[in-house]
């Protein structure tokens, strides 16, 4: 219904009942209605159905401009919207036949996940194509008990296993599609199987239904572990793995595990720990937050001691705290994880690991401060944080955590009113946001949403995007988080029929403090023609680069200075990797030039 009534609604009308819009090429602009000004810097795009001043930063859907200039709830701007289309909201919640339809067809899809789950689960404990898959899991360790009750599953290898059963029994193959399990080829109608040779893991939703897959490779290539892609059912932002089961137990324990693979879960609960969720490959995000609050007060996350463990950890901390979530650190020994180390240790031992489990302050000391040698980073590391806690919006969390950073690092009130936290205490004080928007972009965030514009507006893009796994370069956390979904989707052969439509992609941005900035990389005027935009690529994907190579510069000095033999190496090899990627794109961007035939040159 909120799809519907947003796509239905026009973002120029409604902004031009308040605000006196001319027409400028193919975008409307006028007076900002947000700050004063004299010449308009304030945008609407009609055919991105988005706005954005240039003067204030200010920037959104049409949901956003009606929240923020009459200052309603997204409910209250929707019911507003609802009423412009002639839409009774009260008759449509009652009994329309619109929503009964909706209905109708959401229970369709649970029926057809739930039935396909049956078909793995049943192929993974008869069929004889499943000796291997059978064998792999005994060596993991999984009791038959364990596999019943995960309803875990194998799709043999081929193209179209799931495809003729769902054909034999005259399943809907679009419903199937779009729930991600089979897709269409490009050229000929005819589907086919997404997941192949893969150890099915279901993904339940707290009433037990089947909303999505986890499929993991066994020994073949692609990706280890292959999801099935967002749908009506799936959204993965919110979704936590064994959150069905864990509910239950981690009311009783008054806390939450949580892990970071669906091994993880699942070995820990076959060994009775079973207050324990896992995320799905991306890092915590405040709807993930949202969801442990309704159940616990109290996370403790449990993550690997690896470089990425450790850095999730700390992009993680910020959506539970603002949550309000009382959140505890228990970092694995590095080699190992929580399935190698349960089964390593014990039930009993590792019950008495997580008891000891750290505050997030006492984490971030030990984990990153202490073991700096360097003093100027030491200094940053602390900087850091501080501004970390100054920006915090939960004020009675912040006030928790900067007593404690005066506690734990044994300094005074004197750091704060330094880093103009407590301004942020009085909104009198408290900074426009252009400044918040202008300190993002200092750090390179807006080479970084470019690039996903690029690829947005560039299909072949994403290709490369993967391929060069620009990713990994990005830092900004919001950007990194929504780049690393939406790769999962694109990345999915499925996605190729879903239109990208830059209102969905705002609308869904889960920050509101960036959401303007988003909204301003996606309506300025770009030509779409191709070797514009590869040009914004490049330039961007070359800051960016530098950037990398400066980072890793900056912690191979650090590595070296402190004799941390390993990590040299392994910055070493990363440093190798983006230098050879540089060769690469040089000499791919010589040859045409050697050629003669690019007319571009
Ligand atoms: P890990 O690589 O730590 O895997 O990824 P794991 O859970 O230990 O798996 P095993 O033990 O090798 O089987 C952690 C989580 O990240 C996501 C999955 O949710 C995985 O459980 N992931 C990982 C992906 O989504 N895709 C991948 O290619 C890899
Ligand atoms: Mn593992």
């Amino acid at each position: 219904m909120i799809e519907s009534i947003r796509q239905r609604s026009d973002v120029c009308k409604v902004v031009g009942e308040v605000v006196s819009l001319k027409r400028a090429g193919k975008d409307y602009i006028g007076l900002c209605p947000f700050h004063k000004e004299k010449s308009p810097s304030f945008t609407v795009s009609a055919q991105k159905q988005l706005f954005y001043c240039f003067g204030c930063g200010e920037g959104g859907t049409v949901i956003t401009f009606l929240m923020k200039f009459y200052s309603l709830s997204f409910v209250q701007a929707l019911e507003q919207l609802a009423q412009h289309l002639g839409i009774d909201l009260d008759q449509y919640q009652k009994n329309s036949q619109a929503l009964q339809a909706e209905r109708k067809e959401k229970q369709q899809l649970y029926d057809l996940m739930d039935y396909v789950a049956h078909i793995f689960h049943k192929v993974l404990k008869h069929s004889d194509s499943a000796v291997q898959a059978r064998k792999y899991l005994q060596q993991r360790g999984l009791s038959t008990e364990t596999i019943q009750t995960y309803r875990i599953g194998y799709v043999p290898e081929g193209w179209d296993n799931l495809l003729s059963v769902l054909q034999k029994d005259k399943k809907n193959l679009d419903q199937a599609s779009q729930l991600g399990l089979i897709s269409k080829k490009r050229q000929s109608n005819q589907y086919f199987d997404i997941f192949r040779d893969r150890i099915m893991f279901p993904i339940l939703n707290d009433k037990e239904a089947v909303i999505g897959f986890g499929g993991r490779v066994l020994e073949g290539e692609g990706p280890k572990y292959l999801n099935s892609s967002q749908s009506i059912l799936f959204d993965k932002s919110r979704t936590l793995f064994g959150l069905n089961i864990a509910t239950h137990y981690s009311r009783e324990e008054k806390t939450m595990i949580v892990v970071e693979g669906y091994m993880d879960q699942i070995m820990l609960h076959q060994y009775g720990i079973r207050n324990c969720v896992a995320t799905l490959g991306t890092s915590l995000t405040r709807g993930h937050a949202q969801t442990l609050k309704r159940v616990v007060d109290k996370v403790v996350m449990l993550y690997d001691g690896d470089q990425a463990g450790l850095g999730a950890v700390k992009r993680s901390m910020k959506p539970l705290l603002e949550e309000g979530l009382d959140v505890r650190v228990c970092v694995i020994p590095q080699g190992d994880d929580p399935d190698s180390l349960v089964r390593k240790i014990g039930a009993e031992a590792f019950g008495r690991m997580i008891g000891q489990s750290i505050g997030i302050l006492d984490f971030y000391h030990l984990y990153f401060y202490q073991q700096e040698k360097n003093l100027s980073l030491k200094a940053e590391h602390f900087s850091d944080l501080v501004q970390w806690v100054a920006q915090l919006k939960n004020v009675y969390v912040k006030k928790v955590l900067m007593d404690g950073v005066k506690r734990v690092f044994s300094v005074d009130d004197s750091v704060f009113q330094s880093q103009s936290a407590w301004s942020d205490f009085h909104p009198s004080e408290t900074k426009p946001q252009v400044q918040k928007s202008q300190n993002i972009q200092n750090t390179y965030a807006l080479e970084e949403a470019m690039v996903l514009r690029v690829c947005a507006e560039l299909p072949e893009m994403r290709s490369r995007f993967v391929e060069e796994s620009i990713v990994e370069w990005f830092e900004h956390p919001i950007i990194k988080e929504q780049a690393l979904i939406w790769l999962d989707e694109i990345s999915q052969p499925s996605s190729e029929n879903t239109p990208f439509t830059a209102s969905d992609f705002v609308e869904k941005w889960p920050e509101e403090e960036t959401r303007p900035l988003i909204s301003k990389i996606f309506i300025q005027d770009w030509s779409s023609e191709k070797h514009v935009l590869e040009k914004i690529w490049t330039d961007c994907i070359s800051k960016l680069r530098d950037r990398k190579v400066k980072n890793l510069h900056k912690a191979l000095m650090e590595a070296e200075a402190s004799g941390n033999e390993q990590r040299l190496q392994e910055l070493s090899k990363q440093m190798q990797a983006v230098k050879k990627q540089q060769i690469n794109r040089d000499l791919g961007e010589l040859a045409p030039a050697l050629g003669g035939h690019d007319e571009r040159r």
